[in-house]
């Protein structure tokens, strides 16, 4: 198994490694003039100039370990032909799927669309410092389901589980197809240059106890052991969101490096119960960054530190930036984060 947390330390083997979810984007005025060039959010995550200066702007601002590539997992979707529209202050919204649909799915070659997200990486790569880990990422399986089934997101996902109970067949069919996608974009992206590659299951919390393995394991699982076989050896995060005690399995059975925890997990609990082999990547709640004054921040921070300093572990947030997380805040986390001893 990858150590992750040695992959982002490139630069400073003393250190815990630091970088956070969503940290690109609406915290940071000057995406704005980056995003207004385009009107439409596929066009601009296709835009390989826009891309590679998004990806850049959080590292302009902050002193971080790792560039995540600005993309979205929608694009998988989007590259196997389904409408796929990001509407503003809605979010996204796609032509739902029914089910036997699937057959229409199979053996689309997506690496033409996906072009300009291999290009960018490439271009980033070169770009970058070498001490500046890339993530490259994609959608788990299950959460693209969620959002091709529903149409766009969702309090219950109900549609979704229903057919789950209900076209169990198309249902797992339907995973194991973008299970194959997932695998491609993931391999495209690691050869173009990436460093580390995400796999973000953020509905994974949907997802019915009795189903968690078949929907929420094994399709990583399956995509972790196709990028090995094809000698693809990066480290692989992945974030089964809220997925509580399931995540005790998802970290022995997934087969990935790195398990990302959401803020609602106690680390002493995750440090007893996970598989000590895997690296531990969170989990401070992005909420804490919004406040002006966040009384109990640099306390949390260092308590996340304290429980994980002798693990393998990776800073991050528990769940993506929110449009109103404070650059201060964020700065001041770095601080404190770059200064622990
Ligand atoms: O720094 C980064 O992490 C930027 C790259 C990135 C984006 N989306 C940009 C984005 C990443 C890693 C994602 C992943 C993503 N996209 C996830 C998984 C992570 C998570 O949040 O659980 C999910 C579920 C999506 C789907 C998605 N994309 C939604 C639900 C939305 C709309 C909601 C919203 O935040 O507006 C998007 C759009 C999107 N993706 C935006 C950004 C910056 C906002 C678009 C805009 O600028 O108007």
């Amino acid at each position: 198994m990858n150590n992750t947390q040695n992959i982002f330390l490139k630069n400073n083997k003393l250190n815990i490694p630091i970088w956070f979810l969503r940290q690109s984007g609406r915290h940071i005025p000057e995406y704005f003039k980056l995003r207004n060039q385009e009107s439409n959010f596929i066009d601009f995550c296709l835009n390989k100039e826009l891309v590679v200066k998004s990806t850049k702007l959080p590292l302009k601002y902050y002193d971080l370990d790792a560039a995540i590539v600005f993309s979205d997992i929608l694009m998988i979707p989007w590259a196997v032909d389904r409408k796929v529209n990001f509407i503003k202050g809605i979010g996204p919204q796609l032509e739902p799927m029914i089910p036997d649909e699937t057959q229409i799915l199979k053996n689309i070659n997506i690496f033409n669309k996906l072009k300009p997200l291999k290009d960018s990486i490439s271009i980033l790569r070169k770009d970058l410092p070498k001490s500046k880990s890339l993530i490259g990422f994609a959608g788990a399986p299950w959460t693209l389901a969620c959002y091709m089934i529903e149409g766009q997101s969702s309090k219950d996902f109900v549609n979704t589980r229903k057919a789950l109970w209900n076209s169990n067949k198309w249902f797992m069919d339907l995973l194991d197809t973008l299970s194959i996608y997932v695998a491609e974009k993931l391999e495209m992206q690691a050869n173009a240059g990436a460093d580390v590659l995400m796999i973000f299951d953020s509905w994974s919390h949907m997802i019915p106890n009795s189903f968690f393995k078949q929907c929420g394991i094994n399709p990583t699982a399956k995509i972790v052991d196709t990028l090995r076989s094809k000698n693809i050896s990066k480290p692989i995060i992945g974030f089964p969101f809220k997925a509580g005690s399931s995540l005790i399995n998802y970290s022995y059975e997934s087969n990935v490096d790195c398990l990302a925890l959401d803020w609602t997990v106690d680390l002493n609990w995750a440090k007893k119960n996970i598989n000590s082999l895997i690296t531990i990547q969170g989990n401070l709640d992005p909420a804490s960054l919004i406040p002006n004054k966040s009384v109990f921040l640099e306390k949390n921070v260092l308590s996340i530190l304290d429980i994980m300093k002798d693990n393998k572990f990776i800073f991050n947030v528990g769940h993506g930036l929110t449009p109103d997380c404070k650059i201060n805040n964020v700065k001041k986390v770095i601080d404190i984060v770059k200064n622990y001893k």
